[in-house]
């Protein structure tokens, strides 16, 4: 079995060489520096390009296909660490020593055990709801357990709430940010404090997918395993038999792939809405609304469902044909930052491509989705830098592991939660409410006209 995982292990390493190859010819970017605020930049529709913080907590190249957490290459993440080391690093900063990463796991063993929250959750109709609400209400329902802000005590003042409030900061066109954090999830238990109500969201998420998946099958949740690491208790709880080494290995490299990104859509929902000084299980809720759209965490499931229709590698290049024709966006390609192969999705390659080769029922998919990747990039791949994405194998990985189509985006938000959770501390270090602006192109001047004269 090692030697199993050992190939894994140099099955990256090959890919992280072909990336450094293929990208070598690109321009060495610019590398980052602090800024002065106010700054000028451009900006496109989407926020495209518009810089809202500053942050160390991870790096993405669109151009040199790079994605870099706390200054660590994420081929080398995913050769060497784990998610539970990846996730402290992130959040804390660094990475653990051996006596810290054994107390934070043992928190994360504590932290997985939801039995309240699991009731509360099984009083809905789990079974028949889209699995991402389920997942955000499971969320909302743990806060229940740790947070006290409903009571007098938990609740910000009206001085913090009066700092933060974009119209008392005379400063709408010169952001300077707030200098200290004025909110820091402090306000529960003696022994809770900020980094803990993560730690308890990024234990709690995988408990809450689990047991979704498992009711969705008409079986009652199953009980975290303390003896298994974040990964393999995760398959253990929705498949309910202890994964193999090597499944235990590949869905831990998919959460590490998974953990952070940028200011993408999820991130910046969490942390718009820890800026109003809402709690940190409010900004994952958000940050799972915003996982949910095809366009962002919702495309892992419609890739799968896309090469089930398109049934066989023949049907690939009239099918690509036909969307293109449609201007249909083809799930999976493209990605707003990356203008190379996604280096996510070239690990997420190897393993798939490793995974169907000896599976039987999901090698046609992996020969239709190879086939696909072909023909998207001789139609428009080269032309418009459309690439695979982390979403485009990361479903069949999925499925060799057991998991059905329904769960790959909760899974994404069990891995990303570590991504919401270390930025929206970090922007609370410095808060200031998110508040854009949108361009009027309304009219001015209308005439009152009465109910009855329309
Ligand atoms: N299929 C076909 N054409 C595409 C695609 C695609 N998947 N993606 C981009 N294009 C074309 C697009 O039509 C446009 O062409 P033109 O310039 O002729 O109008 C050009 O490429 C630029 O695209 P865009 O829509 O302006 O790019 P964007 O940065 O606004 O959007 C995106 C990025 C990821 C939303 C988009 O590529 C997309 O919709 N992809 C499919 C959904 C998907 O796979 N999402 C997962 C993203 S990665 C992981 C994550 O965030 O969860």
């Amino acid at each position: 079995m090692v030697e199993e995982t050992k190939k894994i292990t140099e099955m990256i390493l090959d890919a992280a060489q072909k990336a450094r190859e293929e990208t070598s010819n690109e321009p060495e970017p610019e590398l980052t520096r602090p800024l002065q605020w106010p700054i000028q930049a451009t900006i496109g529709p989407g926020l495209e390009g518009a810089i809202a913080c500053e942050s160390k907590i991870g790096y993405v190249n669109g151009s040199k296909g790079w994605l870099i957490y706390r200054g660590y290459d994420i081929f080398d993440l995913c050769a060497y660490s784990t998610f539970e080391e990846v996730s402290y690093l992130l959040l804390m900063g660094k990475l653990p020593t051996a006596a810290e990463l054994e107390e934070f796991k043992l928190k994360l063993i504590n932290y997985r055990f939801l039995n309240q929250t699991l009731r509360m959750l099984m009083s809905s109709p789990v079974e028949s709801m889209n699995t991402m609400s389920a997942l955000r209400l499971g969320t909302l329902l743990t806060r229940r357990l740790i947070t006290l802000l409903d009571l007098e005590d938990g609740s910000p003042t009206p001085a913090d709430y009066i700092n933060s409030d974009e119209d008392s900061i005379p400063m709408e066109t010169a952001p300077i940010g707030e200098l200290h954090a004025i909110y820091e999830f402090k306000h529960r238990s003696d022994d809770m404090d900020d980094t803990e109500a993560c730690f308890h969201l990024i234990a709690g998420l995988s408990t809450i997918t689990a047991a979704i998946s498992r009711i969705r099958q008409g079986r009652m949740p199953l009980e975290p395993n303390p003896k298994l690491s974040h990964a393999a208790n995760l398959l253990y709880m929705i498949t309910g038999r202890e994964p193999t080494a090597v499944e235990e290995r590949v869905m831990d490299i998919a959460l590490i792939l998974h953990a952070d990104h940028g200011m993408n859509a999820s991130t910046f929902a969490a942390m718009v809405v820890a800026s109003t000084l809402s709690d940190i299980y409010f900004s994952v809720g958000a940050g799972i609304a915003a996982l949910n759209g095809p366009l962002h965490g919702g495309a892992n499931e419609q890739v799968v469902r896309t090469l089930i229709e398109i049934g066989d590698e023949r049907n690939v290049k009239s099918w690509v044909e036909k969307s293109l024709a449609s201007k249909g966006k083809i799930m999976g390609f493209g990605h707003r930052v990356y203008k190379t192969y996604d280096p996510r999705a070239r690990v997420l390659g190897v393993l798939a491509k490793h995974l169907a080769e000896t599976n039987e029922s999901i090698k046609p998919l992996f020969n239709t989705a190879q086939a696909l990747e072909k023909e998207v990039g001789t139609q428009i791949g080269t032309k418009k830098k459309i690439f695979p994405n982390v979403d485009f194998f990361s479903g069949i990985v999925y499925s060799c592991l057991g998991i059905a189509p329904e769960m790959f985006t909760p899974i994404f938000a069990v891995s990303r939660v570590s991504g919401w959770t270390a930025r929206v501390l970090e922007y609370l270090e410095n808060n200031r409410i998110f508040r854009p602006r949108a361009m009027y192109t309304g009219e001015f001047n209308k005439g009152y006209i009465p109910l009855d004269q329309r």
